[in-house]
């Protein structure tokens, strides 16, 4: 058989060998019988120095690109065997796999989520809004003009001039209500910020839902139903309700909303601090201002609002005594959820 021929042969023998690696070891038998010192191989190699000048040129090359080619086949094939750990052939592959940690919904997503649907079922529908907002739509908009008091309930960080770090999601009122026509339900989720020293009760980033509902006739009796039948559908049916008279420069009448301890129920215990009463959402009667400033008939059309904190809830509903371990995501926080 001529070389050429030769060569021929053990290149297909070769590409049929590798096709039956399945470990380092096989990896290792195959290199040594086809780049081995005694391959066939080299033997070839060693031959040429007797071969004339033109053959010897010819074979020279073949045997040469051979030898690269199988070089890299082999170094490619060791490392995906390397990567895919399969380097002992003793290797146990019929033992059982670990198990890896499965990530779990943040509480403050449970929540939000729970609200929502409850908010859902009654014909809420969803919008959001910016976490970067305009002076505009954060205050003034919302009945506060600039150097009015009530900008003072608000510790804001202030990005530019004209722009801030929302401090509460009723901006998404304005914003929903100026591109809509009344009858207008919505709950507004989101992320709110505000310039609070960080401790265990307050924190610089919280959630809150806003949520409200503007057409003919709505009224504060209607505030009342939906709040009533939110509460009970997310505290129990149990729970009572107390509205207390507050003020909000958007809102007219104004209220804060307590339920009954569901831990004491209302006998006074820690969690209520000894008063029965849990506060857990502010709302009101949109003011006259504000449907102004959307470009509503304020003669023709009322409407209710009301924002939820969602950390006060949630830390209430499980009982968790420290707001910040909502932010650290510590492993062992999260996985009791
Ligand atoms: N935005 C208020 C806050 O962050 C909460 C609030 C109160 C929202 C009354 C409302 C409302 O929509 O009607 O303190």
């Amino acid at each position: 058989m001529d070389l050429k021929q030769q060569i021929l042969e053990i290149k297909e023998n070769f590409a049929r060998a590798i096709e039956n690696i399945k470990d380092s070891d096989d990896l290792e038998q195959v290199k040594i019988e086809y780049l081995g010192r005694k391959s066939r191989f080299n033997q070839i190699l060693k031959g040429l120095k007797d071969l004339g000048v033109e053959e010897k040129k010819e074979i020279g090359r073949l045997a040469n690109l051979a030898k690269q080619d199988f070089q890299a086949r082999l170094d490619e094939l060791k490392s995906s065997i390397t990567a895919s750990g399969r380097t002992d052939s003793k290797f146990d592959y019929t033992l059982p796999g670990k198990r890896s940690r499965l990530g779990r919904t943040h509480p403050i997503v449970t929540t939000m989520r729970e609200i929502s649907d409850i908010f859902f079922g009654m014909g809420f529908g969803t919008e959001i809004g910016p976490e970067i907002e305009t002076d505009y739509y954060n205050f003034q908009a919302l009945n506060m003009p600039r150097d009015h008091p009530a900008r003072d309930m608000q510790d804001t960080f202030y990005i530019s001039g004209d722009l801030v770090l929302r401090t509460h999601t009723t901006p998404v009122q304005v914003r929903t209500l100026e591109r809509s026509k009344p009858p207008a339900r919505f709950i507004a989720p989101g992320r709110c910020y505000r310039n609070e020293a960080i401790s265990v009760r307050s924190h610089a980033a919280f959630h809150q839902i806003d949520g409200f509902f503007v057409d003919r006739d709505v009224s504060f009796a209607d505030l009342k139903g939906v709040l009533v039948a939110f509460a009970r559908s997310f505290f129990g049916s149990d729970v009572k309700l107390k509205f207390r008279p507050s003020f909000f420069p958007f809102t007219e009448p104004s209220a804060e909303v307590d339920i009954s301890c569901f831990l004491c129920n209302g006998k006074g215990c820690a969690l209520c601090k000894r008063s029965g009463w849990l506060e857990i959402l502010g709302c009101g009667m949109i003011d006259p201002v504000v449907f102004d400033y959307v470009g509503y008939d304020p003669e023709a059309f009322t409407g209710y609002a009301f924002g939820i904190g969602i950390e006060r809830i949630c830390l209430l509903k499980y009982g968790i005594d420290d707001i910040r371990l909502f932010f650290e995501n510590d492993v062992r926080f999260l996985e009791q959820f």
